[in-house]
């Protein structure tokens, strides 16, 4: 097991930081209480979104560094039983690409209390999976999609396959995997003139619509502050077609702003992580595929749970030093601070 900054831990799994209050959650130095655990299954994607990856990929991580299903089923566990974690999101890269994952959503579903547990998907494969997945408990799902034009999506995700998405959206909804949201990144000069079209295909087919703005997450660090869509943008965009109203809806830990679309009940919301960040409200903690804690999307340093697991820890053991990663989550991500690094690892590869 190594610390936060990569070093021996010289106290093994057991005793907890002096500073850290005796409390059983996943409680931080500012106050919050992280409940929500997302969870990359696996880094492999099979579309190749330009602000994410690069046409050829990433070296994807050899299987022995994933976690095994046991292993996976046992941290998650540990999270709710121990930690007080309520809502498990299962993200990737893609997850649909992970081998069994119906098996480790029934384990899932199968705890007490039982969390809440949804998918963020590309939608590729999950039109002739919905029922599968419902079935084995997921409550909620989110697809990607950022264009409704064949060929604007093929120049996105450099793969031609629009239809197969919207075939994903159409079966999980009639799964009552509802509902189904869709996120949106825009990009200049590519998509970000479809705002209102896609709010209006939202509408039809009774999906929820979510904006997210471009974050410096690509492993090719081609972000630029300067060019990325902000959200004020998008509701200009929107506000060219319809009247939006902010809802009123205590927002929690949401990352989603909301607005009632033309006085409701509809709703669209804009995830502004860069221009109007809401870490204040941070309610998450993180699990990469590979088994390591990460306190945000943002964070530099992992705590490495496989480790533990393979040396033999008990659930105990485990439980503090996630305590005791959370405890030093840092209050803000700081994209727009001058000294920002982007972290080492790709959004694919930390889970979205
Ligand atoms: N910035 C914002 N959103 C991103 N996503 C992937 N990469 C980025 C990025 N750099 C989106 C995906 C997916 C969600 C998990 O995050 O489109 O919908
Ligand atoms: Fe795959 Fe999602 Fe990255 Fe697109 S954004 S390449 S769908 S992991």
């Amino acid at each position: 097991m190594t610390t936060e900054l990569g070093l021996p831990s010289p106290r093994g799994g057991t005793s907890r930081d002096p500073a850290r209050p005796a409390d059983p959650r996943l409680v931080d130095g500012f106050g919050r209480v992280a409940t929500d655990l997302r969870i990359s299954l696996t880094d492999r994607c099979n579309l190749r979104c330009t602000y994410c990856m690069p046409a050829e990929g990433l070296d994807w991580m050899p299987r022995s560094e994933q976690l095994t299903d046991d292993e996976l089923n046992r941290l998650i566990a540990v999270a709710v039983h121990d930690l007080g974690i309520e809502e498990l999101r299962f993200t990737g890269g893609e997850p649909l690409l992970r081998r069994g994952l119906e098996e480790i959503f029934s384990a899932a579903s199968a705890l007490e209390p039982r969390p809440d547990i949804s998918l963020t998907t590309n939608g590729i494969g999950l039109a002739r999976r919905a029922e599968a997945l419902a079935a084995s408990g997921v409550n909620r799902l989110n697809v990607s999609m950022d264009t409704l034009r064949p060929e604007r999506f093929a120049r996105i995700t450099r793969r031609d396959r629009l239809s197969d998405v919207i075939d994903g959206m159409a079966a999980a909804h009639a799964a009552g995997l509802s509902p189904v949201k869709i996120n949106t990144v825009l990009l200049r000069g590519v998509n970000d003139d479809e705002a209102a079209d896609l709010l209006e295909f939202a509408l039809t087919h009774g999906y929820q619509l979510r904006f997210i703005e471009q974050m410096p997450l690509d492993a090719q660090h081609g972000w630029r502050r300067t060019e990325m869509i902000t959200a004020d943008e998008i509701l200009a965009r929107l506000e060219e077609r319809f009247v939006l109203t902010p809802s009123d809806e205590d927002r929690g830990g949401a990352p989603a702003e909301r607005f009632v679309v033309n006085g409701g009940p509809a709703t669209v919301g804009v995830i502004a992580s860069v221009t109007r960040p809401f870490c204040g409200a941070c309610d998450r903690t993180r699990l990469t595929a590979d088994g390591q804690v990460r306190t945000c999307l943002f964070a530099t340093g992992e705590t490495d749970l496989r480790a533990m697991l393979r040396g033999g820890a008990t659930d105990a053991e485990i439980a503090d030093v996630w305590r005791d990663a959370m405890w030093g989550k840092k209050a803000g991500h700081g994209i727009d601070d001058p000294g920002f690094l982007q972290p080492a690892r790709p959004m694919s590869a930390i889970g979205g």
